[in-house]
């Protein structure tokens, strides 16, 4: 375990020594399992097996996971600080499912790490290659874990070459495995000369950790078999010889990955991946925002909601708003600034997710995720501060690819309708248009299965049963520009125009055609398909 003062000196400790990072990968490949075994040596549960146990529990307080109960995805995003060794693990939980990757994108905005897990037999997946993209536009650094090294995998420069060569990054092996599938014993650390062997006996065990003096060490011999070690020996020359060694500041500003070898399901080289987001993984980064950047350690307190997720807790109407704090010392109770409203907001009874359970937070720094009960006032993109009017900047929301009509069940209920959807759009859960005519909403999302869970929650949450319908419409697109210029295209295109949930105009069509008419025909407008949240 590392006992180390964190990297930087000039930051307060508490702020120093915080990690703050998502796991990205593909489904089943292990990202539950390496949570599991995270929380396991950080202490927060005894036994790993229940973070699936816990999540259910915390699942059935919210209607709509029934659904993804019965689907085995995970539609929902959460947060969970553990403690381990000097530092605090604040892991952000990214949705799995390439329907929500919306979502997942703001939750990465939220982190200043992430770990990318890789199955070792199947190496970078399609879910994984987009996830790292828009770590990528961010310049995330990214630690790797090459998991299932139990079972038969592809081999070790095989799997680190396609690596470089898909992502276009620098690798690293901060350990090499030794054997493969069946064969496995354990790995050779890069970094720190140990061996660590796995014990397949005991899935919860942590490894045995021998100290090594370098290659030549008769030590190895005993440890591994013949026909394990000069595979190994050959191997690790080899690697040293053609592999860039690790360089800290390369794989903090996102160039390089340093990659660990590992058994998630046997908690082998979950420890070493632990030490290495300790060491190499960045402590809070300064956060963009306007009309300045915010600095960690800024002594006033500031942070943005990147996730609002309602529900939570049926017995209650409110809303929970993940808050990752980007500057100073919070303290319960505090009064913030609600920026975009101007209002103070006093935060009584802010959330931690200790991985054992929510608590009251007493006091968080920055890099941590809070949880903000409120009633609706907090948006996604929203800013809280101690009274300057800075604005996070950032946080992105994409135009939908699928859109379609929706009508309540009950025609008299279209006020609740109306109610339901605005929530929604607001929790960022779907984009939600009233055309400027005719009566009615047009609520857009990027996968199918969003419709889904959209109508199984109005449903529940406000016992309004409604119909999804095919639209006449496929793309959207935010217009802006000159106010003269953009009266002209709202009254010459009306079937065209609608408003999202701001107020701000959308251009609906079906062609890309038009799209590209309207770019041509009005060269003072600007059409997007990414509107900024704030
Ligand atoms: P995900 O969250 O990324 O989707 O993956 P998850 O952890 O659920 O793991 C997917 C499957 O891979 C699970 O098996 C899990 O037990 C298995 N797994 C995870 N790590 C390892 C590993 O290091 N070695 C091996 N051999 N398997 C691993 P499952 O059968 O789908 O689920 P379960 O019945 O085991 O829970």
């Amino acid at each position: 375990m590392l006992d180390t003062v964190p990297n930087r000196p000039d930051l307060p400790a508490e702020i120093a020594r915080r990690r703050t990072f998502a796991i990205i990968s593909h489904p089943d490949a292990g990202k539950t399992t390496l949570t599991e075994k995270f929380l396991l040596y950080g202490g927060a549960i005894q036994m790993a097996g229940q973070v699936r146990a816990k999540g259910e529990a915390r699942r059935t307080r919210s209607d709509f996971m029934q659904m993804e109960k019965d689907r085995g995805i995970s539609v929902s995003a959460s947060a969970m600080s553990f403690d381990y060794a000097n530092y605090r693990f604040n892991l952000v939980d990214t949705p799995g499912h390439s329907d929500f990757s919306e979502d997942t994108y703001r939750t990465l905005t939220a982190v200043d790490a992430a770990v990318m897990v890789i199955d070792g037999a199947k190496g970078v997946e399609s879910q994984t290659q987009k996830l790292f993209e828009v770590c990528r536009l961010r310049d995330l650094p990214i630690l790797t874990f090459c998991n299932k090294m139990d079972r038969e995998s592809r081999d070790t420069f095989e799997i680190i070459d396609e690596i470089q060569q898909n992502l276009a990054i620098d690798v690293t092996p901060a350990s090499w495995p030794i054997g493969v599938g069946r064969d496995f014993i354990g790995c050779y650390d890069m970094l720190r000369d140990r061996l660590e062997l796995m014990d397949r006996a005991d899935r919860n065990k942590i490894a045995e950790s021998i100290e090594i003096n370098g290659l030549d060490d008769p030590q190895l011999a005993e440890h591994v078999p013949e026909h394990l070690l000069e595979k190994l020996l050959e191997e690790v020359e080899m690697a040293r010889e053609l592999l860039p060694t690790l360089d800290p500041q390369s794989v903090l500003e996102g160039h390089m990955t340093p990659i660990w070898f590992g058994s998630a399901i046997n908690s082998f080289g979950v420890k070493e991946l632990m030490d290495g987001i300790s060491t190499y993984g960045p402590e809070p980064q300064p956060q963009n925002a306007q009309p300045r950047e915010i600095a960690p350690d800024e002594t006033k307190v500031a942070g943005f909601v990147f996730k609002v997720q309602a529900n939570m807790d049926p017995k209650h109407r409110d809303r929970v708003a993940f808050v990752r704090l980007a500057s100073g010392h919070f303290k319960r109770g505090m009064k913030l600034t609600h920026v975009r409203s101007k209002k103070p907001m006093a935060i009584s009874n802010p959330v931690l997710f200790l991985a054992s359970d929510r608590e009251l937070a007493e006091e968080a720094w920055a890099g941590d995720i809070i949880g903000i009960p409120n009633h609706g006032q907090l948006r996604i993109g929203d800013t809280l501060t101690e009274g300057e009017a800075l604005r996070v900047s950032g946080i992105p929301s994409f135009a939908p690819e699928l859109l379609q009509g929706v009508r309540a069940g009950d025609p008299m209920k279209a006020k609740h309708l109306e109610k339901a959807l605005m929530q929604f759009a607001e929790e960022g859960a779907a984009k939600v248009f009233k055309p400027s005519i005719g009566s009615g909403f047009i609520v857009g999302v990027v996968g199918q299965l969003q419709f889904e869970v959209l109508a199984s929650r109005i449903e529940m949450e406000y016992g309004l049963p409604v119909r999804f319908e095919a639209s006449q419409f496929t793309s959207a697109r935010w217009v802006n520009g000159d106010k003269l210029a953009l009266d002209k295209f709202i009254n010459t295109n009306k079937q065209h125009i609608a408003y999202d949930n701001d107020g701000d105009v959308v251009y609906l069509t079906r062609l890309q055609w038009d799209i590209d008419r309207v770019e041509r025909d009005y060269p003072d407008l600007k059409l997007t398909a990414t509107k900024e949240m704030m």
